[in-house]
This record gives C-alpha cells, sequence and structure tokens, in this order.
C-alpha cells in the first residue's frame, strides 16, 4: 500500500498517525557523497545552478533516510543573484555580495531577468518531481525581505546586523523600497517554484530575530504577510511554511496573524510554550537542537521524546530548531528517525 503524503496532507490538517519528519539542511557537507558531489561544480552557485547536479544533492538524503519529505537544493541568495546582484561564495568564508548602499543601487534589479536567470532551478523541480517518490512532499523555498536585505546591504554574513539596521532603523521609507521590490521578487520566484512542481513552501527569514519587536512586525511579519496573501491567491493549494528564526514570544505574532500554514520554531522555544501558544492556531516545526543531532546518544533520544510529549498530539512536523551543521555524523540522522518513528507506534 502507498503511504499518503505525510507532510502535505499534515500541513492541510489532516490527522494522521504518524509525525512526517525531514531536516533543514538535510542535504549538505555532514554527507561524503554531497562532498564528492560538490568536488564537480567550479564554485557553490554554479552547482546550484545544473539541474544534474542539484537533483541529485536534493535526493541524497532522501536516499539515505526515511524522510517524508526533500526540500529543493538551491540557496536563498539566487533571488540578490538572480536580480543582478554580484553573489559568490567563498570557501570556509561563506557567501559574499557586492553590498547596496542606496536605493539607486535598486534601479538595476529586474525581477524578469531574476526568473529567466533562475530558469535552472526551476527545471530542477521540474525533475524533481518526476523522480521523486510519489509518497514523499517536495519543498521549495526563498529567504524573507529582512534576511535578504541584510546580506545584500552588509554584504557578507554578519553579528550584528549594523549596517542593515541603520538603514531600516533610520531610512525607514527607502528601506520599504528595497522590502517592497523583495515581496515582488519573492513571491514571483515562488510563484514560478510551484509552477514548477513544489508542493509545500518554506519562508526563511533566518535573521528575524536581530530585530526589536517592533522592527520584527514591520520588517519581517508584514512583508511575510504581503507575500503569503499574495500566494494564497495565485498558488492557491499550496501549504506555506513560515520560519521567522529567533522571534522569541514574537511567534505569537505570526500565528496569530494566521497567514502561515505553518510555523517553524527554533530550539530556544519551550515546546510547552508552542504547545500554548501557537498550536491551536497553526502546525508546529520543529525544533530539535541540531547540536542534539552532532552528539547523539540517549541525550539525544530523550531530547526528542522530549519534544514530542509535548507537540506530538499535532499539529506537528518534526524538524531541527535550524539547519543540520557540517559536524553531524550521518548514522545519528538513522537514529533521530529511529526515535521519532518509535514515539509514534507508542500506545497504538
Ligand atoms: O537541504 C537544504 O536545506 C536545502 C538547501 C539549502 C541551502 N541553503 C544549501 C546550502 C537551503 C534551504 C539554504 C537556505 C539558506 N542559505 C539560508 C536560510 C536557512 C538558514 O540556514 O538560516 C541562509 C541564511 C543561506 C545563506 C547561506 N548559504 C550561508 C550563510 C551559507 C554559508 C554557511 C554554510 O553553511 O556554509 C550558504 C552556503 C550553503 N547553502 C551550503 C549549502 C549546502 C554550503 C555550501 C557548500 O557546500 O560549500
Amino acid at each position: 500500500m502507498t503511504r499518503p503524503k505525510t507532510l502535505l496532507e499534515t500541513l492541510n490538517g489532516r490527522k494522521l498517525d504518524r509525525t512526517p519528519i525531514w531536516l533543514m539542511r538535510q542535504a549538505g557537507r555532514y554527507l561524503p557523497e554531497y562532498r564528492a558531489l560538490r568536488a564537480k561544480a567550479k564554485n557553490f552557485l554554479d552547482f546550484c545552478y545544473t539541474p544534474d547536479l542539484a537533483v541529485e544533492a536534493t535526493l541524497q538524503p532522501i536516499r539515505r533516510y526515511d524522510l517524508d519529505a526533500a526540500i529543493l537544493f538551491s540557496d536563498i541568495l539566487v533571488v540578490p543573484h538572480g536580480l543582478g546582484q554580484k553573489v559568490w561564495f567563498e570557501e570556509g568564508v561563506g557567501p559574499l555580495l557586492d553590498p547596496i548602499v542606496a536605493t539607486d543601487d535598486l534601479k538595476r534589479f529586474e525581477p524578469q531577468r531574476m526568473i529567466e536567470a533562475l530558469a535552472p532551478v526551476y527545471e530542477t523541480l521540474r525533475r524533481l518531481r518526476k523522480a521523486l517518490p510519489e509518497d514523499r512532499t517536495l519543498i521549495g523555498f526563498a529567504g524573507a525581505p529582512w534576511t535578504l536585505a541584510s546580506y545584500m546591504i552588509e554584504g557578507a554574513s554578519s553579528r550584528d546586523f549594523a549596517k542593515a539596521k541603520l538603514w531600516a532603523y533610520g531610512r525607514p521609507e527607502s528601506f520599504q523600497k528595497l522590502t517592497d521590490l523583495l515581496v515582488d521578487a519573492v513571491a514571483t520566484h515562488l510563484e514560478a517554484q510551484v509552477a514548477a512542481g513544489a508542493e509545500v513552501l518554506q519562508i526563511f527569514d533566518s535573521w528575524a530575530g536581530a530585530l526589536d519587536t517592533e522592527g520584527m512586525r514591520r520588517w519581517s511579519l508584514a512583508p511575510i504577510g504581503k507575500i503569503v496573501g499574495r500566494l494564497k491567491t495565485s498558488v492557491p493549494n499550496v501549504p506555506i511554511i513560515v520560519f521567522p528564526r529567533g522571534v522569541a514570544t514574537g511567534y505569537r505574532d505570526f500565528a496569530e496573524a494566521g497567514f502561515g500554514h505553518a510555523i517553524s520554531i527554533d530550539q530556544h522555544v519551550d515546546p510547552a510554550w508552542a504547545r500554548d501558544a501557537l498550536q491551536s492556531k497553526c502546525v508546529v516545526q520543529g525544533n530539535l537542537d541540531p547540536r542534539w543531532l552532532v552528539a547523539g546518544g540517549d541525550g539525544m533520544r530523550q531530547a526528542i521524546h522530549r519534544i514530542l510529549d509535548t507537540l506530538g498530539q499535532g499539529p506537528h512536523v518534526f524538524n531541527l530548531g535550524h539547519g543540520c551543521v557540517p559536524e553531524t555524523p550521518p548514522e545519528h540522522v538513522v537514529e533521530l528517525i529511529e526515535t521519532v518513528r518509535a514515539h509514534g507506534q507508542k500506545g497504538r
């Protein structure tokens, strides 16, 4: 008997006797086969833009593990790159961008050019949809405007987001122009992913927690709300998972805004708080500390049980509080999935 697409069904509100599980960054450097594949590409962006390689990278964790979903292998920074900003990845450093300093710099960015530039990403999704087993869900994704803007302004990963916050707090009208451009670009990119076969979308606002509460509402929640509002009309049947990482009690604002089907929570959120404040309003996804996956063993198993004892009555999607780190021993992922599956069997 074929099993249902557990992730898709859970996000659509169906109650199943199995908690869906997938992991952020389930593809990546912790897998030896990923490192071998990665060595075939000239650089990281080329890797993302070569469908043969990106399809294979997406499928590697699916071949190894009993995961319920595959997430497109790509990166959030393909959006600024597709718009026309210079983006590159330096080995051991991370992403680097030729930073923007004023709204004048936005004139050269064109959403239509982005869709053409990102054609290989959509081709990757079309191929994945054919290659993926029927019972697995295909997830597409994008970065949220604030997180993208922070990389576009800082020109690199940042510790304090000093430049991006100075622009947002000091020149809000100008920052709004950048945000509006990104709302359109991100929504367009997500719509194109659905047209190419994505069945669920996740919006990563990885640096939402860097803003104060008012800033979070204006520059994280509001633009994500605009994107989700547009997608509700353009691709009404596609569930959306929103991940405003690090917003603490701000997760409640997201749940109450009611625009996402699911909210992904980081490991700093107490599962009992998430159950009481969020779970009656939306599906909760999360939230094992990725470092438990490095440590493994009984400690990891107990941490998994603590989450499932609290959130497991659902609606819940098991995931990490952030992505898999390169130090993760691949066999610990097997243990994690077995522990989640076994927990689901208890008392049934
Ligand atoms: O398996 C998956 O989750 C799908 C692939 C995926 C990647 N990046 C591949 C990647 C996804 C969903 C992302 C999202 C992403 N990219 C985010 C949001 C999620 C998060 O982690 O907060 C962010 C902030 C980025 C930007 C980015 N890309 C950074 C900061 C880095 C360097 C840091 C690092 O981990 O190396 C990347 C590079 C990157 N993106 C790698 C992978 C597998 C490693 C690059 C390599 O192989 O050399």
